[in-house]
């Protein structure tokens, strides 16, 4: 089935509106729900899991310093909409439909923080081992930012998502609202999904990897999945109808799998102006945009001179990809709006002050391989340094103290690594002789260390750690103690099993 692109307009996300509010405290219910959307004039309506009953779900707006308290709910049925893999992670001793929402780049406690085993079924009538709180807190400390809130049940994230379970969450402070960056109608999220369909709307998803032998549990995770189109807003391949001015974008990769390669047909320049956790020094002006799962960037798009224009953006695929594959196509964008008045908004050359962690103490450095193997059905497993989710916790630093975290991928493709709790520097990554490494274990550096992309040098909380390559990342483990997650945001690679728990202790805890 083949679907026209930019057939629909691209839809905003409604504004999550607080059941109470004062000054210093709101307070939000969200509901988890089944129901249909359509997604494309051409498809019919699909069956969907979403926040809100909308997918995405609502965008949250706080500011910085109000702490919001948030009543995730699970109202979901009882069966899943997609073919649940119960052998892995002992899940089929559990209940299937199981949720836990995380806000992704948040600094939150770890009771809010959306531990994957605190998870809780409808009515919170079942609870995971971890789970001890139904109102999350978080208390918005954090620089301004686009977050962005996701399910994060344990061994079923991936297909928790697919199902719709995604949204976006925005921090303001008042530094950024005072900067005349371009706003309200001229201030757009956009996050990237890629799904797959059968002809009747339904989502499509493997039940099997695709060399799959009759010995594998069935169903049986799937070790990567890209959809065949592209969803920006919750459209297929949408356009935006715009006025010639400037246009922040929010981008958000919420893809499971998928890396986009962002531009626009025309080479229009994109100005990145922030990363994962808030501005950038100053604003860095790009050609292609890349972006791992779950990396967001904050844009600017200058389409004054564009008047009377189609712009598309698009997707680079990589050499390689056949040119006919659907998805180098994103959406598009009409410049066909009256300008309604001046364009008056500004982007600064000098946006923040980021000070470098690197003169800080560092009290230990984490040298952790990204590896592959195979489980005892001849899948493949995935693994960071080795070890499985349910081995003892190996990395446990202390509280307000600074570490480096070195990711050794002997992999064969890149990982973006995420850490919960903190957001941190990218110091630099080294090549190294991978076919050595393979051959007798030993580690060959085969160039200097590389200096993080411009674009990556503000902070980050998900980064790219490329094949044969060392990336090192430097951190400082404040506010919170207690137990956290970090792992690989490809979610079927999260699920099984690149996801690891890390416990930030006190001072004078062992
Ligand atoms: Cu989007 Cu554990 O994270
Ligand atoms: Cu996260
Ligand atoms: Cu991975």
């Amino acid at each position: 089935m083949k679907l026209r692109k930019f057939i629909d307009p691209l839809p905003i996300m409604e504004t999550k509106k607080p059941e109470k509010r004062s000054r210093r405290n709101s307070y939000y219910e969200v509901e988890m729900k089944e129901f249909t959307q359509k997604l494309h004039r051409d498809l019919p309506p699909t069956r969907l899991w979403g926040y809100d009953g909308q997918f995405p779900g609502p965008t949250f707006e706080v500011t910085q310093g109000e702490t919001a308290h948030v009543k995730w709910m699970n109202q979901l049925p009882e069966r899943h909409i997609l073919p649940v893999d119960t052998s892995i992670h002992n899940l089929a001793s559990q209940p299937i439909v199981r949720t836990v929402t995380h806000l992704h780049g948040s600094v939150t406690k770890p009771e809010s923080d959306g531990y994957p085993e605190a998870w809780f079924t409808k009515d919170f009538k079942q609870t995971g081992p971890l789970f001890t709180r139904k109102v999350y807190e978080y208390p918005n400390n954090q620089r301004a930012t686009a977050l962005w809130y996701h399910d994060h049940a344990m061994g079923i994230t991936r297909l928790n998502v697919y199902a719709g379970l995604v949204g976006a969450y925005i921090i303001r402070d008042k530094k950024e609202s005072n900067m005349d960056l371009p706003s309200g109608e001229y201030e757009i999220p956009l996050l990237l999904l890629d799904r797959s369909f059968h002809s009747n709307g339904s989502l499509k998803y493997p039940t099997q990897p695709e060399d799959a032998s009759s010995e594998l549990p069935n169903p049986s995770i799937v070790p990567a999945y890209l959809g065949e189109t592209i969803l920006v807003n919750g459209k297929i391949w949408p356009y935006k109808e715009i006025e010639p001015r400037k246009y922040r974008f929010r981008v958000i990769n919420a893809s499971n799998t998928r890396t986009y390669q962002l531009y626009f047909d025309n080479n229009h320049p994109i100005l990145q102006i922030g990363s994962d956790g808030g501005l950038l020094r100053k604003p860095i002006e790009l050609r292609s945009l890349t972006l791992e799962p779950a990396e967001r960037a904050d844009i600017i798009i200058d389409f004054s001179q564009l008047k009377g224009k189609n712009l598309h953006l698009k997707n680079d695929l990589g050499d390689g990809a056949a040119p006919e594959d659907e998805t180098h196509d994103v959406m598009q964008f009409r410049v066909n709006k009256r300008q309604n008045g001046k364009d008056t908004s500004k982007i600064p050359n000098s946006l923040s002050t980021i000070k470098s962690l690197k003169g800080n103490q560092v009290k230990a450095i984490r040298k952790l391989k990204l590896i592959g193997s195979e489980d005892e059905f001849g899948r493949p497993l995935l693994l960071l340094d080795n070890k499985k989710w349910h081995d003892p916790i190996t990395e446990k630093p202390r509280l307000n103290t600074t570490e480096i975290w070195e990711f050794m991928n002997v992999t064969n493709f890149t990982h973006p690594i995420h850490l919960h709790l903190v957001q941190y520097q990218v110091l630099d990554r080294q090549p190294f002789d991978l076919a050595k490494y393979n051959e007798d274990g030993s580690m060959v550096y085969t160039g200097p260390a590389i200096p993080p992309l411009p674009n990556e040098r503000g902070w980050k909380d998900t980064i790219a750690a490329p094949s044969g390559q060392l990336t090192r990342v430097i951190a400082k483990f404040s506010p919170y103690t207690g137990d956290y997650v970090w792992h690989c945001h490809i979610l079927e690679h999260e699920d099984y099993d690149m996801m690891r728990p890390f416990k930030v202790i006190k001072a004078d805890e062992d």
